[in-house]
Order: C-alpha cells, then structure tokens, then sequence
C-alpha cells in the first residue's frame, strides 16, 4: 500500500481539509459581520456574559497509589479504585464482545460504506492525473448481518483448507471487510497479523515470513504489489483478496502466484454460509494480534496484543466518552493496522455504535479523490464522534489560518477577535465569549468550519503523537467541541492515558486510564526524578491489563522493556518522560532515547529542541542531530517551499530550480537567522541552537521510510541517509 495508504494519513487529507473556503461565508454574512462585530464586540458581552467567579478548583483525576516497598510514583483513575479489565461482565474476549455486541444490537446499523457511481480521470495543468470519484449514499449492514457475515466468512476460511494452528494476515485500507475478516478470524481463534501500510517491501517479506502466515488477507490494489515478491513469501498458501467496484484482478499475474489459491471475499463467505463450521472460541490470554509497527531503527517489530488487552483497553475508553452509545456514528478512516483505530472501533463495537467508512483522500468535500460537486465522506455521513492524528489537525490549522492571513483585511480582524473570545472564555474569563454571544461567533465564523466535518462533531480524540497545545486549542475553538488527547502505544494497547471530556486544560494526556496504572521512575542520566518540584518527573511505565505479551519470538527485546516487579505486576518502559501535575494528569515532556550528552556533559534534548524550532514559518520538518564528540548540535532542514519562495522573490534572489535556491548561502543564512530568533524565544541555549544547517529540497514521507506513518521522525534512517551531509556539517 506504499503508493496508497501510507500518505493517505497525510498531505492529501490535509490539502483537502484545507481548501474549503471558509470565508465565503462572508458573502453571506458580509453586511451583518460587519454590523453585528462591532455590536458584539462591545455591547453584548456585556449582557450576556456569565460573569466568572474566581478560577475554578480544578477536578481531582488521578490519584496516586502507594504499593508497598514501591519504587517510583504510581498514578490510578481517581474515578475506579480497582482496576477494570472488560466493558461488561462476559466480555473477556474479542470474539465474546462482538457476538454479545451483536445480539444486543441486532437491528441496529453497524459497519456502512459508500458504492461507487463513477469514476474519472482528471489531468492537472502539471499533467498529472487524478483520480475522482463519485461516491453514492451510506449504505449500512446492522449488528445482526454483520455478525452472520463475520460468522460466514469464519466457516469459509476453514472450508477454504486454512489450518487453525496458523496465522492470517491482513494487509488492506481500512474499510468494513477488514473488520468482518478480523472477527471471523478471531472466531476460529486464528491470530491475525497486520503490518502497517507503510513499511516497505523488505519489512512486509520479513513480518509475514517471521510469523508464517498461511493466509493472506488483502485489497486488490496490494495484489500486484504481493505477486511481484511472491518468490520470498514462501509459507503463503491462500490469498483472499477484498473486491472493489470498478476493479477487476489482473488475470496476468497470476502465473507468478501459481502456488498460491487466490480467492475473493464474497467466495470465501458463500462457502462458509453453504457449510457452517462450529466457532472455535479464544481464550483471554490468547493473541488476537500480532502488529508490526515500524521500530524507529531498523526490522519492525511485531506486538503480540491479547484479546484480554484489547477488551480491557475498549472499556476503559468507554468510560472516558460520555453517554457513547447507538445513537454516536464513528467516522473510520485511520488505518486499522494501527492500534489506535483498532482500538476506537472495539470501542464503538461495545457501545453499539454506527461506523461509517471513509477513506482520508475522500473524507471532504474538498478531497483529492473527491469529484467537485458531490460529498465528502463526513458531510455524507456526520459523524458525532472521530479519531485523528496531530499531524492531520496541525495542518488543518496551518491552513485555516492560511486562508484567513491570505484574506487579511477585515476578514481576519474578525476571525481573531472570534478566536480570542472564545479562548477567553475557555480559559475562565469573564470577558470571553459566553451565552448569546457565542452562539452568534459560531455563526458568523465557526460553523462554516465545523461543517467541513459534517457538522455534528461532539469529540474528538487525537492519539498517535504529542498534539502541540496551540493545536489543541485551535481545534477545540473551531470545532467547538472537546478534542482530547489519548496517550497509548502499541505495546499498551493504545491504553495507557486519555484526556477526560470535561478537562479543557491544553498539552495534557489526561490521568492513567482505568485499565491500567501509569508510574514515573526516575532516571538520574537525563535529570529527570520523582522528587522533582513542583512536580514529579521520570520515564513513564505502564502496568495492568493493557499491556501486552511483548515483541513476537523476541525474548531479547522484549526483555528489554518490559519487567516485572518483586509484585508481579508487568510494566512496560515507553522510553517517555513525563510528569504528574497536581490534579493527576500525565504530561509528556521528553523522549529518552532522544537525548544527547555533548562533549562538555551538557544534555541536548533532540526532541525539545525541534520542537521549538519547528515555529519558524521556513522550517516544514527538521532533524537536530547532536555528535556527542562535539560541543554544538546540527539540523536537517527540509525547508517550506512556498514561504522560501515568497522570501526569494522579495529578496530578488535567482534561481533555477527550488533544489537550487536550497543549495544558496544567502538562504542558509536567513534560515539560520529564523532559527536562532524562535530559538531566543524559546529560551534554548546556546548549545541547542543548531551551528550549521543543510537544506534538503525533498519532503520526508512514511513512503521514503524516513518518517513513521504518524510522521514521526525515523532518526537512524535518516541519519543513515544524509550521512554525508551530517559529517559536512562537523568539519
Ligand atoms: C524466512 O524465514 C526462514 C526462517 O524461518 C529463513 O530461513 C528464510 O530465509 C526466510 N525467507 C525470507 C525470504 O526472508
Ligand atoms: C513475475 O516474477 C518475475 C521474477 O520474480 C518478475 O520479474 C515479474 O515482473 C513478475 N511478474 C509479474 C506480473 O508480477
């Protein structure tokens, strides 16, 4: 899925999400923006405000817990004072859940996607084509269809000659039939293995080799991509490929796949429904999952997650989400080989919810793939409730505040003063935007925002990556609904902290979820202890019913992060630092493996520092890389072509092409510049400034392997790959 899924998650949901345009409301609104703005501005706030007594005292979330002879300082929900480990008695399965789930919901709409009008190709002015498509309607199968179907696909798989003691894997865009081939599998107790999108080729041979998966699950467009490496995937016997509208398998490859038996979907569910074979339920402590995520050096590795973990981490969000239930529709277009989706639909499974398929270049009005003039997943399907990660929201931001700088004028003096009282009035003061007068700003400014998103937003949870707090903020105000953070990793089960719905507070994870405790533990090296003042800092471990098994068949690795204690107790090392404010939220604050002892014994914390460089307006991704041999850091910079344009045109800079302006000293020099300046503000020192800089003029997506599909930084790919470059730097 290397040309499909991977930058999915990324630009092209962001360019969509950005070019609605939300000030043509002012065509309509124009005359009574102006009018009502300054009514509003100075004489409504002051009838209709509620005036504001005093800071609010702040809600006790966490509380800490003192097992005997305990190391470190241990965090619990303040709501349970046991830990919960199923969403309802019974449920202690996967397979358990989605058969009670079912019955209970028998008659209501469960897993809907969207049928294919048409299709065509449009050529852009730079001759490059585009696909665009016309999606019709939502249709929906209810809990009780799914549930046969899931059942039938179950059978088939067993008729089909899969033999029970070996795994499937899926490898496909998230869309309904993934989930029903998920369940169907678990039914039979049948380990799946799934494998990011966006892992190359080599990783893709080596996860489905190292757990011999027999059955491969997948879409059609990853056929080709399987046929072409089908000499190195010895242990596959079957292929089950998901049909699409409109696409038909290639008859030429088959003879490259002459030892495999190819199937579609919809066979493997006719021959489960002719001969049904008896469910072969799991047990809690079974794997349902083996996830190969991309380790930031080198192989993947493969997280085994139980049933156990993943029921305990769906209750556990269920209680974070008020009043979830079959009335909530979940927008799904995350990839499902990651955690974080998995664990949201597990969470909407419980709850009886509708889940709606979408995909993130068709998920506005405005999306790549979307054909101008018809809908866009969310505005067909308006969900109440979605996931996202900080990379898509960070740049619906950008190009909110794009659009409404490129406007300028009165457009955005009205747009300021919008956001300003609204964050007034979230942040506690009296002179926000309260009553009356917030419903008129979200007229007049946020509504037309919200609509991009189908209108009917009531949270949002943001997993996968730390969210910057202006971000969250931003988010928060526009949409004018809660976006919490989820803090969670594969090896937890995506479980570990989650912002509560009522916590407005920006830049916080939230207490410990209630399937599992979250302790800091001092480590001296970095100067990070849970003596600290005025709050307790340390490397965030995770222990309770979240955490998995480990790394598949690797006892090294595993061992490595994840220890019991003298209690028996499992933790798990995330290799994070955080730190516990007062009210028990979990705030994460550095990476361990990120930081640096330079040649003078300061430390440089790689992370921190790009962070605060990241403000620059020139800087659209930078690596900092410190050579512990020296006294100063360096950065990859991989430049924003536009504001470096805009800068070389009103410069009178020449150049031929953008790869040559990046190769100039004069830009150098003004980026430098940039960054020593946000540098200032932000209060680095010296030696966290980086000395020198190279320009690199290509963008770093999860397709080069650069970067993770979350776009974090892959530091030992990168710096393999611009080694030279880095060594140039020091001399
Ligand atoms: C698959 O794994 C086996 C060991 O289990 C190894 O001998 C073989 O070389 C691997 N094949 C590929 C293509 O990686
Ligand atoms: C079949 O395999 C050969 C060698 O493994 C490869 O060169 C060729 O491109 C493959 N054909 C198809 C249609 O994938």
């Amino acid at each position: 899925m290397g040309d499909s899924k991977g930058s999915n998650l990324n630009p092209p949901l962001l360019q969509s999400l950005i070019e609605w345009d939300y000030l043509s409301v002012w065509k309509c609104y124009g005359l009574y923006g102006i009018v009502g703005g300054v009514i509003l501005g100075l004489v409504i706030p002051l009838l209709f405000s509620t005036i504001y007594f005093g800071k609010k005292k702040s809600k006790q979330r966490g509380i800490q817990v003192a097992f005997g002879g305990d190391v470190g300082f241990t965090m619990r929900n303040s709501r349970f004072s046991e830990l919960i480990q199923v969403p309802w008695e019974g449920a202690t399965t996967m397979a358990a859940l989605f058969e009670q789930s079912c019955r209970k919901h028998a008659r209501d709409r469960f897993l809907g996607s969207r049928k294919l009008i048409s299709k065509q190709l449009v050529t852009a002015s730079d001759g490059r084509k585009f696909e665009k498509l016309h999606l019709g309607e939502y249709e929906w199968e209810t809990y009780g269809e799914t549930f046969d179907r899931a059942c039938n696909f179950a059978s088939g798989l067993i008729n089909l000659g899969h033999s029970v003691n070996s795994h499937a894997a899926i490898f496909s865009e998230t869309r309904s039939e993934w989930f029903l081939a998920f369940q169907g599998c678990l039914r039979q107790s049948i380990t799946v293995v799934t494998i990011y999108a966006s892992l190359g080729e080599d990783s893709l041979i080596y996860s489905l080799n190292k757990t011999r998966v027999s059955t491969l699950i997948c879409d059609v467009k990853q056929l080709k991509k399987l046929a072409a490496i089908s000499s190195s995937l010895e242990t596959i016997k079957h292929v089950i490929y998901f049909e699409e509208d409109g696409t038909t398998i290639d008859s030429d490859f088959s003879g490259n796949m002459s030892n495999w038996a190819v199937s579609s979907f919809s066979e493997v569910e006719k021959l489960g429904k002719e001969s049904p074979v008896h469910p072969r339920l799991p047990y809690k402590t079974d794997i349902a999952v083996i996830m190969y995520t991309s380790g930031s050096t080198g192989l993947p590795k493969g997280v085994m997650l139980t049933h156990g973990n993943i029921v305990a981490t769906a209750a556990a969000y269920m209680t974070v989400i008020p009043s979830l239930s079959s009335s909530d529709v979940y927008m799904a277009y995350l990839p499902l080989a990651h955690v974080f989706e998995l664990a949201a639909e597990a969470v909407m499974l419980s709850a009886g919810s509708a889940i709606g398929y979408g995909s993130a270049l068709t998920l506005t009005d405005s999306s790549n793939k979307i054909k101008k003039g018809t809908l866009g997943d969310a505005s067909m399907l308006k969900p109440t409730v979605m996931a996202a990660v900080p990379a898509i929201l960070d740049r619906v931001r950008d190009g909110v505040l794009k659009k409404v700088e490129e406007k300028g004028g009165f457009a955005k003096k009205l747009f300021h003063i919008g956001y300003e009282r609204r964050l007034a009035a979230i942040e506690g003061s009296w002179l926000g935007a309260w009553g009356l007068e917030k419903i008129l700003w979200d007229v007049i400014v946020f509504k037309r925002i919200r609509s991009i998103l189908g209108g009917s937003i009531r949270g949002m949870l943001c997993g996968g990556a730390p969210l910057s707090r202006d971000t969250q903020r931003f988010i928060n105000i526009c949409l004018g609904a809660p976006i919490g953070q989820g803090y969670g990793l594969t090896e937890t089960c995506a479980g570990a902290a989650s912002s509560e719905w009522d916590d407005t507070a920006v830049g916080r994870v939230g207490p410990p979820l209630p399937c599992c405790f979250i302790k800091l533990v001092s480590w001296e090296e970095g100067g990070y202890m849970t003596s600290d003042k005025p709050m307790p800092r340390g490397e965030v471990i995770v222990g309770g019913f979240s955490v998995t098994l480990g790394y598949f068949e690797d006892e090294a690795k595993t061992n490595e992060v994840y220890k019991m204690d003298d209690k028996g107790m499992r933790w798990f090392y995330t290799g994070d630092i955080g730190q516990f404010h007062p009210d028990g939220c979990l705030e994460i604050i550095d990476r361990k493996k990120d930081i640096v002892k330079l040649q003078h014994g300061e430390y440089i914390s790689l992370g921190k520092v790009e962070a605060a460089l990241m403000s620059s307006n020139y800087v659209d991704n930078i690596m900092v890389y410190a050579d512990p041999f020296h006294s100063y850091c360096v950065a990859l910079v991989v430049p924003s072509h536009q504001v470096l344009e805009n800068w070389a045109r009103g410069s009178g800079i020449e150049y031929r092409d953008f790869p040559d302006l990046c190769q100039k000293d004069e830009t150098v020099r003004e980026i430098q510049q940039s960054l020593s300046k946000v540098a200032k503000v932000a209060k680095l020192d010296k030696f966290e400034t980086p000395a020198k800089l190279k320009l690199l003029a290509d963008p770093w997506t999860p397709e080069s392997g650069l970067v993770t599909a979350a776009l974090k930084l892959k530091r030992e790919q990168l710096k393999s790959k611009f080694k030279d470059e880095l060594q140039k730097l020091y001399e």
